[in-house]
This record gives structure tokens, sequence and C-alpha cells, in this order.
């Protein structure tokens, strides 16, 4: 190359670097702007500050400082719970929950999230609709499931709950999305675990990033790009279904091992209703439960509420990112573009917000105390038989939702959760690890992991089983 080549070559090279370093500034710069205009702390509302393991007492903090204006923690515009019934119905094009679950789940970087139309309407019509008719098939399989998992447990055997739990809520949820004999296989039961347990990986991973960075580096982190597939209809059922399922069942032993008081009178009613009604026995060898015989445990049912309102999923809930300009009949304009959403658990933890039955507060007048009956008390009202169910949602339980996009799989998780427990209640005996003389300590439950608006069980418990004797 001659000097003349040689130098234009220089020069056209350094043309190209200032145009890459021009462009990369620009959008540098651009994304700076975008991501400075669209953080909510420019709104006129109050600004909590609080830690990822605080974000609980944040939100209950603010709920009863400014119980009738919107306030800021982390990304988020908290709404007061009076605004519910305004926002809970709204379309896509006001208040959108897809635009939400992208955000949440770092759609852009992990894959997932995509608007499964399909998908949520064979939960809400098939799902729901067959309900009873899956029943039989989920005894059989927990049966196994706990065969396969727990083995014989003659003696008492230590278990890592949540680990379990979650093989065992595959076999059941498998067994109705896909059927035999695929649900049973290795393949399959790792493959729904997995992907559930990867994709909150990458979410996390993508999380702790600086939101700044994302755009820079989120892709490259390897538990993103081990995620980045096309998540088809079956593995986000699975990923809704097994994740929240087992959460949820594993807080409901958490608290019957730490309150074993409660054992017998939950014990005590299944017998009972099986004297009532009796078996199904299928095949001359398998006992059943009667299909009309699970919604009359009615105290098993509240203690999974009870549960719940203690250890939610997620310390808000109704989640949304507007769409349009809200205004708001506490006289507050919520702008186009924020992430909304109301504060799940200050609610059902909050005397005032729920239901005070004139002749009976007994049961509201102590929200902070653990009544594992309290809505069992609630239903023997007259009038009340049908409601205050762990499936029910309602302005004073949001924590499957309420409006428009109330949880479709909250009847099928239901009935999971009350097979599990009426096996294990019926059939085995449980107690916290080491327990010996089976007295609890509400001390020794299993502490929770909070990270910001997440409340995930203790993954690494152990609880002790043993099947009862004759
Ligand atoms: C204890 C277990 C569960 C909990 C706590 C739970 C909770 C929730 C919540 C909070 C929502 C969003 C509601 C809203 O923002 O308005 C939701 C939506 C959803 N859940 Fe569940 N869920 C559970 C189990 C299940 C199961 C077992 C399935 C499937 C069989 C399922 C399928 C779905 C679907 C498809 C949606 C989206 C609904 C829509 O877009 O309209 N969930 N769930």
């Amino acid at each position: 190359m001659d000097l003349t080549t040689k130098s234009a070559a220089l020069k056209a090279h350094s043309a190209t670097t200032q145009i890459v370093m021009g462009v990369s500034a620009f959008l540098v710069v651009f994304y700076l702007i975008k991501f400075f205009l669209s953080r909510p702390e420019r709104l006129n509302f109050p600004i909590f500050e609080a830690s990822p393991s605080e974000y609980k007492s944040a939100v209950v903090e603010g709920s009863l400082k400014y119980p009738d204006t919107p306030f800021i923690l982390g990304d988020v515009v908290v709404l007061p719970k009076s605004t519910l019934d305004e926002i809970r119905n709204l379309p896509e094009h006001q208040a959108s929950f897809n635009k939400m679950v992208r955000k949440v789940m770092h759609s852009k970087y992990t894959n997932f999230g995509a608007d499964h139309v399909e998908l949520i309407s064979a939960v809400k019509v098939d799902l729901t609709r067959h309900i009873n008719s899956y029943l039989d098939g989920l005894q059989d399989e927990l049966r196994y499931g706990l065969d396969k998992e727990l083995g014989p447990c003659e003696d008492w055997t230590s278990v890592h709950l949540y680990y379990q739990l979650t093989r065992i809520v595959a076999f059941l949820s498998g067994r109705v999305f896909v059927g035999l004999p695929l649900s049973r296989e290795e393949e399959w039961i790792d493959a729904s675990i997995n992907y559930t347990r990867d994709v909150m990986m990458a979410r996390e991973a993508v999380e702790k990033q600086p939101a700044i960075m994302r755009p820079f580096f989120a892709r490259f982190l390897p538990e993103v790009k081990s995620i980045r597939r096309i998540a088809d209809d079956q593995m986000t059922l699975t990923f809704a279904a097994i994740f929240t399922t087992t959460a949820a069942a594993s807080q409901v032993i958490f608290d019957l091992v730490s309150r074993p008081e409660y054992i017998k009178p939950l014990r005590d009613e299944i017998q009972q209703v099986i004297e009532e009604d009796g078996y199904d026995n299928i095949g001359g060898k398998s006992h059943k439960l009667k299909k009309q015989s699970i919604p009359k445990l009615k105290k098993l049912d509240s203690f999974l509420k009870e549960s719940q309102r203690f250890s939610p999923p997620t310390v808000t809930g109704i989640g949304r990112i507007t769409t349009a300009a809200l205004k708001l009949s506490t006289g507050h304009t919520i702008p186009k573009g924020v992430h909304i959403t109301f504060p799940a658990y200050a609610i059902s933890m909050s005397a005032q917000s729920m239901v005070v039955p004139s002749d009976n507060t007994e049961s509201y007048v102590t929200p902070h105390e653990f009544d594992a009956f309290r809505f069992f008390k609630l239903r023997a009202m007259e009038g009340n038989e049908n409601k205050h169910q762990f499936a029910t949602a309602s302005p004073d339980s949001i924590h499957f939702g309420y409006g428009l996009h109330a949880c479709p799989g909250r009847f099928f998780s239901s009935n999971e959760i009350k097979i599990v427990m009426i096996e294990l209640l019926h059939n085995w005996v449980m107690r916290l690890k080491g327990d010996v003389c089976g007295i609890g300590g509400l001390d020794k439950r299993p502490e929770s992991r909070h990270v910001r608006m997440a409340i995930s069980p203790n993954e690494s418990a152990e609880i002790e089983f043993r099947r009862r004797r004759a």
C-alpha cells in the first residue's frame, strides 16, 4: 500500500470510528434521557425509600400514612385502595397488564411474557369448567408423587420441602396439562421445573443490574443467554402454575407445622366429611375423596386463606402500566407510562379495609393475629356461606388479583393445594425439623425471603414427615 492509499484508509477508518462513536454517544444520551424521564420521581407524590428487603413495611407504612394519596416506592406508584374499582377492569388501552408483565419479567431480555390469549381462555374456560373431572387424576398423581419423592417414610424423614413440593406440583399440573404418560417422564418434569427456575434466575440477574445499564449489558448475562428461546404456551402455563402453587402450599405447611394446634381440628374435619360422604373406590383399590367433599372442608379453606394473608406471593397486586393518563377520584392524575399497583398485603392486614360484620367483630379486630379459622367463622354467618373463600377475589383480598385479569387458575390451584393437604393430614404426620415433641413455635417457622415486592417461601427449610401408622 502506498502512502496516499494508506492515508486515505486511515482517514476512512477515523471517519467510521467517529460515526460509530457519535451514534453510540447519541444512543447513550437517548437512553439516559428516556431513563430519567420515565422515572416516577418526577410525579408529585410522596416518595418512600426502602432497601429491597424492606418493601413490605414501606408499603404498609405508606398505606397508613397516605390512605387517600398515591405514593412512590422504587419504580412503582402505589394507589389507594379506594381507587381499586376505577382501575381493576380497565382495558389494555388505558392500563396494561401485558406491559406490566413484560416490565416485571424483563421480557426484552428474558423473552418471557408474550401475550397468551389462547392460554388464558384455555385456563379460564376449559380448566375451570372441568375442574371436578380432574380431581381423581390429581389424587392419583399425588400418591404417585409422594411415593416417588418421599419414599416409604416409615420413620421420621427430613425433607427439603420446597424442592420436593415443586416436583410434586409439577406431577400434578402435568397430569392435567399434558396427561399421562408424558407428565411422569423425567424429561418433562425437568423441563417444566427448570424453565420456571431459569426464567426467575434470568429475571433476577437483570433486576440486579442498575436499570440504566440494562439496555447495554443485560443481554450478555449468562442467565439471560440460557433462557432466550421461544416461550410457548405450554411452558408459560407451567410457569404460571407450578411456581405460584408450590409457594402457596409451602407457606401453608410452614404455618401448620409451626402451629401444630391446628392439625387436629383440620384432621377431624376431613374425617367427618369422609364419614358423611364415604370414599370413591376406584378400581377396587384406591380410595379417593368424593368431588362434593372438597368444598365441605371449610376450615382447611380458611387455613389456606389466612396463610396467604400473612405470606402472599407479593406485597402489592393488580400491577398495570398506564397506557393513557388516568384521572382518579382522589383528584390525582397518573400520566401515561407509569407502573401502578395496589398495596395487597397492607389491604389484607388492615382492620379498616376488612368486612366487619356488626354482630361479629371478634374475627376482625385482630388482623395481625394468625387466626386460621377467621374465614371459617365469617362463612358460618348467614348469607356468607360462599364468600371469603381461598379462591375468592374481592376488594379485601387481592392476592389472586381482582377484576379483568384475576387469576383464572386460582380454583385449580386451590384444589391442588387442598388435595396435597388432605393427603398429608389424613395419611401423614409432619413437624418442624427436630421438633420431637411436636410443639411447633412461631420463632422456628422458616422465614420467607423478601426481595422488593416479592415474597418467597424459604427454599432451603427442611420439614420432617412420617406416614401415619394404622
Ligand atoms: C396460589 C397460586 C396462584 C397465585 C397466588 C396466582 C396469582 C395470580 C395473580 C396475582 C395474577 C394477576 C392478577 C392481576 O394482576 O389482576 C395471576 C394471573 C394469572 N394466573 Fe395465576 N396464580 C396462581 C396459580 C395459577 C395457576 C395454577 C394457573 C394455571 C393453571 C394460573 C394462571 C394464571 C394466568 C393465565 C394469569 C393471567 C390472567 C390474565 O392475563 O387475564 N395461576 N395469577
